[in-house]
């Protein structure tokens, strides 16, 4: 059965072919240059393996206003595809006077290390206030988005990119960073007839495992005789208190060694996209991307990509509008959405189950922070609750940073 086509029709590569990198690397020493930041050279490693295929590039200013005002960009053949976050390289006055006038430009690391050439560059007026309304939903600076995009140059630039060798981060962690044409080739090699994907940026509980277990039971009972889930952690930035990358890796390892999810069905890859705190504009991102990966179908849960508001504390995004926004979203018709309800510990049958509300003092929910409680104090979850390596792992790391 053949995987899922990439948005466009063709996954994008923005690699420069091997044999032309010496020839495209001498250019690039000729060029003017402009120095991007870590956050950039994340979104460079998106574009650059077609993550956000068809976009072949950062944004220019008519793909930034169809992504903030529609979430979607409509395709030379009049059909839309999804793109619900701008992925945007922001330039200050000091460059824009600098570079307004150039045909081509270096990004460069600020080591002087060439990452990129930018073809064709159009510059714009950056609308902080309005970029971060529309892509966060809330325009209060302790959003950590908001923060950044607040903080950005007042300019953008678009155009197209060529990537003058892989982004790696020579962490121990690349070879978890499949591109989606390797996870499609894993897939393919697998005989896959569905492709589950699970985005995550915690660590995995055991409610987590029930939505993909779950999946995987689903898809069984349709018919499909070899689901595969793809079991995909962001690893761009993320805020402080979220878990650091090199910990979930090893937690995720963990869950799989615990045997709470299947070792043999599963294949585990970093997907190496930022984290904005979006809620149901980003979650569509999250899916999209995963459709360029070879994702048939989508699991998603309570609050997607959400986050506490910063004066009250509480969700900013109403936790059931993810995934109705899923199931409608301009773009992702062909993506098949599997969702849950709130997945919560109950203390009755000591395993994580779905909330009843009907019973609701029966249930317990474990938070990141009641986590951090239990490893402060040296107490374990209940039973039940998680993995017991994958736990040990996670209350090292609470333990280490109180
Ligand atoms: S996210 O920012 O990557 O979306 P997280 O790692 O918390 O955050 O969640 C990963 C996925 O699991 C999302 O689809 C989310 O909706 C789902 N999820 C997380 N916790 C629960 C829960 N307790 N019940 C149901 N779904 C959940």
């Amino acid at each position: 059965m053949p995987l899922i086509e990439p948005d466009g029709g063709e996954l994008v590569n923005l690699l420069v072919p091997e044999n032309q990198r010496s020839a495209s690397k001498s250019e690039a020493e000729l060029l003017p240059k402009l120095i991007i930041n870590e956050y950039h050279l994340q979104w460079i490693h998106i574009l650059s393996e077609g993550w956000a295929s068809p976009i072949t590039g950062f944004m220019r200013e008519d793909q930034f206003l169809q992504t903030i005002h529609f979430n979607a960009i409509r395709q030379p053949n009049g059909a839309f595809v999804n793109q619900s976050v701008p992925i945007t390289l922001d330039i200050s006055d000091q460059d824009y006077s600098r570079l307004q006038n150039a045909d081509a430009i270096t990004l460069s690391k600020s080591n002087g290390e060439s990452v990129a050439i930018l073809r064709d560059p159009e510059f714009y007026a950056n609308p902080k206030e309005e970029y971060a309304a529309r892509t966060v939903g809330c325009t209060h600076t302790g959003h950590p988005t908001v923060e950044r995009i607040m903080k950005m140059g007042a300019q953008l630039v678009g155009g197209d990119l060529e990537v003058l060798s892989p982004i790696v981060y020579d962490d121990e962690l690349d070879h978890y960073r499949l591109s989606p044409a390797q996870l499609r080739m894993e897939f393919e090699k697998r005989g896959a007839d569905a492709v589950y994907a699970f985005q995550l940026r915690n660590p995995v509980h055991n409610g987590h495992a029930l939505l993909m277990n779950e999946t995987k039971e689903q898809l069984k009972a349709q018919g499909y005789k070899n689901p595969v889930l793809l079991l995909h952690p962001l690893g761009g930035w993320t805020k402080d208190d979220d878990v650091p990358l090199d910990v979930r890796m090893r937690q995720h390892d963990a869950v799989l060694e615990d045997g709470v999810l299947d070792p043999i069905s599963t294949v585990i890859s970093i997907f190496p996209s930022p984290m904005l705190y979006g809620g149901p504009t980003e979650v569509q991102w999250h899916a999209k991307a995963r459709i360029n990966a070879g994702a048939s179908h989508y699991i998603v849960g309570r609050d997607p990509a959400g986050i506490a508001h910063p004066e009250t504390g509480q969700p900013i995004y109403d936790p059931f509008h993810g995934m109705k926004v899923l199931q409608m979203a301009i773009g992702l018709e062909k993506l098949e959405i599997i969702e849950f309800k709130f997945a919560a510990y109950d203390k009755v049958s000591g395993t994580m189950g779905f909330f009843d509300p009907s019973r609701a003092d029966d249930f317990l929910m474990i938070s990141g922070s009641q986590m951090r409680e239990y490893a402060r104090n040296g107490e374990t979850p209940p039973d039940g609750f998680m993995g017991e390596k994958a736990w040990q792992v996670v209350a090292e790391y609470y333990a280490s940073i109180n």
